[in-house]
């Protein structure tokens, strides 16, 4: 796709826009457009970008700026235009140039064979004749068909019922590893169709369903349907936002300037995901092999089966073509697949089971969780007996009822999840499943926050939630307290020991040496433990108290702040979030936390029994960036910034000395106003002590 030659001068290019060797204008914008489309092909097809992603957003943004000052330089394969404002695209239905077919399966080296002597016959080739095949993942996300005219991106759609799918042009140009322009007229072809498949890496995946679990949304039951989901998202930025690739895996049709089809001038299936990785298109490179018979094809298919685990995607099989188009075209088609390609699937990694029962957990904040018992079942390599069922929306939605038959699927190292019951099963013993109204524990009555998926239990002292919090206290991430886990927990707390946090450092170690199973020894550790663990700093401290929505960078962040974790029950909600990445619903848990006497009473408690509630030296804030311009100075940023963004904005501010605020005061030393400042530029204004500033003028004083 790129000489080495030509890299290096993309690279050099973009350091010089990044250093403003040269100064953007009309006349080099091209220039900066092609080393944008380098960096994404480096970063979003190979993996492996060349620049920091701080210079590529700077790149970006200085493109995007000078196309919002000249509208007349944008040019619709620009890299600003994948993402287009158009939120209503509502979904045509669109005609493939050829149809979309399925596949053929195959399951072991028996059928691979079956399948390599069907090609012999149909190609009439003699018996022990070596046939090339080609065999890459059988990737797992949604299938799309890419239209390309004149070189560019004109077409994308969804697979639909293989003749006709859903038109989604605007979500294809919102990913980045779809070249909008590629130079397909270099090799004579001027409107092409590919073949490909949207998918979601793994480690995406687990973040996305991360964030929609904090927020309190449903979560995605695999990564396929994510990205089903994803393809027909009404904003493209969302699309976006899901972090979908897209692998292309064939060339489905081919063109010339007169309208011949030309797909036969390209000899084999190889040559053709060659050119297609040469015009800047991820296809699949360590996972495909050009395989010379059908026993490299099985070697490499099992090869893969064992190595699909540690895979960045999901993938539920290979799929094995046949490599010349000539042997090809002689296997021809059913209507349903072709006859020259087959997938061979994977070990299944589902099975299906009853659902025993459902039990309802009550966590450390009080949200209630049902949790299925199954009967056990091997799945994958594993024994599973119980998974979560998330909230009552995930046991509605699906049906379920206890005695029912259910499919449960374990994908990678996902967790394992119900992806369905089987109603066709029941035999009217089947029970609906009650949602409890009442906390399993203390049989308070449950409340549903608006917006929330999940019941909670807001009995602070529910015995269930206090367990819980006792157990999240000494954790790894919390306290720390090594050897004390669940199981120490359950049996002080029975013994009547154990009630509360403060317990945990008033335990008796002459009677936990005469418990059986203990003796002096365990006994003695655990007094080690927990007396390394009254040193900690107080940023552990604050995350083991289980205040909702706290977790261990808001503590950091939180504990840098105060030389005494008591000085945050002086904190305004204001101060708090001041402090970068903490929001209004943060700084209301920790101001309601420290408002409550019973909290202040037990760090009082705390403290007599030796635990430490002062800041460490080692959590102090990195120290203030003291010889930049703006060192000392409080900063402020108001209306809508064009030169760069908020987040951006502040950044460059700390790195020149200043501590961002976030209102107009007495304090505020410097105003940076962008587009429509408002109400905060008036108050600067009348206060007449406040420095206002352009963003320009911003970026000449920081010298950049
Ligand atoms: S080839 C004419 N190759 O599997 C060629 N399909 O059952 C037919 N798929 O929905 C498809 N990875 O989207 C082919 N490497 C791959 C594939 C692949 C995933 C999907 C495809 C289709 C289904 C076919």
């Amino acid at each position: 796709m790129y000489s080495k030659k030509k890299q290096k001068e993309l690279y050099e290019r973009s350091k010089d826009f990044l250093t403003d060797k040269v100064t953007l204008s009309a006349a080099n914008v091209d220039a900066l457009r092609e080393a944008i489309v380098y960096h994404e092909w480096r970063y979003y097809v190979l993996n492996e970008p060349v620049v920091s992603d701080f210079e590529y957003d700077q790149l970006y943004k200085k493109l995007e700026a000078l196309e919002t000052a000249h509208p007349k330089l944008v040019t619709p394969d620009s890299p600003t235009q994948r993402v287009s404002n158009d939120l209503t695209a509502d979904f045509p239905t669109v005609a493939h140039l050829i149809p979309m077919l399925s596949l053929d399966n195959s399951y072991n080296a028996e059928d691979l064979k079956d399948f390599d002597q069907r090609i012999h016959e149909l190609a009439m080739l003699e018996e022990g004749a070596d046939v090339e095949y080609v065999v890459e993942p059988k990737f797992d996300g949604g299938s799309i068909a890419l239209v390309y005219e004149d070189d560019r991106l004109v077409r994308g759609a969804t697979r639909g019922n293989g003749t006709q799918g859903d038109e989604i042009t605007h979500n294809m140009r919102a990913l980045r590893s779809i070249p909008l322009k590629a130079a397909f007229s270099e090799h004579g072809i001027k409107k092409v169709e590919l073949r490909g498949e949207a998918i979601i890496r793994l480690d995406n995946f687990k973040r996305i369903n991360a964030k929609r679990e904090k927020e309190e949304k449903s979560v995605f039951a695999n990564p396929r349907n994510a990205a089903t989901g994803a393809l027909r998202m009404k904003d493209p930025s969302e699309t976006a936002s899901r972090g979908l690739e897209a692998f292309i895996y064939q060339l489905g049709y081919a063109e010339d300037a007169a309208g011949n089809e030309i797909l036969k001038n390209i000899p084999t299936h190889n040559e053709g995901i060659e050119m297609l990785a040469s015009l800047g298109f991820k296809v699949p490179v360590i996972e495909r092999k050009l395989c010379k018979n059908i026993q490299e094809v099985t070697d490499f298919c099992m090869e893969w089966q064992d190595k699909r685990e540690g895979y960045d995607y999901e993938i539920d099989g290979m799929v094995v073509k046949v490599n010349r188009l000539e042997i090809q075209e002689k296997c021809g088609y059913t209507s349903h697949h072709p006859r020259w390609a087959i997938a061979f699937k994977f070990k299944a990694k589902q099975a299906t089971t009853k659902l025993l029962d459902v039990e309802f957990q009550v966590g450390k904040i009080g949200q209630v969780t049902p949790v299925a018992k199954l009967e056990p079942v091997a799945l994958a390599g594993v024994t599973v007996s119980s998974v979560s069922l998330h909230n009552e929306d995930f046991i509605q939605s699906k049906d379920l009822h206890l005695g029912d038959t259910v499919l449960v699927e374990r994908a990678g190292d996902v967790i394992p999840y119900i992806v369905k019951a089987l109603p066709e099963l029941r035999d009217g013993s089947e029970v609906k499943i009650e949602y409890p109204t009442h906390c399993p524990s203390c049989k308070t009555e449950l409340v549903q926050p608006e917006g929330e998926a999940a019941w909670r239990c807001e009995n602070y002292a529910c015995e269930a939630q206090t367990l819980r919090r006792l157990i999240h206290h000494v954790s790894k991430d919390a306290m720390n307290i090594d050897g004390f886990g669940e199981k120490y927990i359950l049996r002080f707390n029975e013994l009547g020991w154990l009630d509360t946090v403060a317990d945990i450092y008033r335990l008796d170690y002459t009677k936990i040496s005469e418990l059986e199973g203990f003796g002096q020894r365990s006994a003695d550790n655990l007094e080690a433990a927990i007396d390394t663990a009254k040193k900690n700093g107080i940023a552990r401290l604050l995350y083991s108290f289980s205040i909702p929505h706290i977790g261990r960078s808001v503590s950091k962040k939180v504990a840098a702040e105060v030389e005494d974790i008591r000085d945050l029950k002086t904190w305004t909600a204001e101060q708090l979030t001041d402090l970068s990445d903490i929001g209004p619903k943060v700084a209301n848990e920790l101001i309601d936390f420290f408002k409550k006497q019973k909290n202040l009473d037990l760090l009082d408690e705390l403290e007599q029994l030796g635990v430490n509630l002062k800041r460490l030296d080692s959590e102090m804030k990195q120290e203030a960036i003291t010889d930049g311009v703006f060192s000392g100075k409080t900063i402020l940023f108001t209306g809508k910034l064009q030169l760069m963004s908020r987040t951006d904005a502040k950044a460059r501010a700390v790195a020149a000395g200043a501590k961002p605020i976030s209102a107009v005061s007495g304090n505020l030393n410097i105003l940076v106003v962008g587009e429509k400042p408002g109400s905060k530029l008036k108050k600067a204004n009348e206060l007449g002590t406040v420095e206002v500033m352009t963003e320009a003028e911003f970026l000449e004083k920081i010298n950049i």
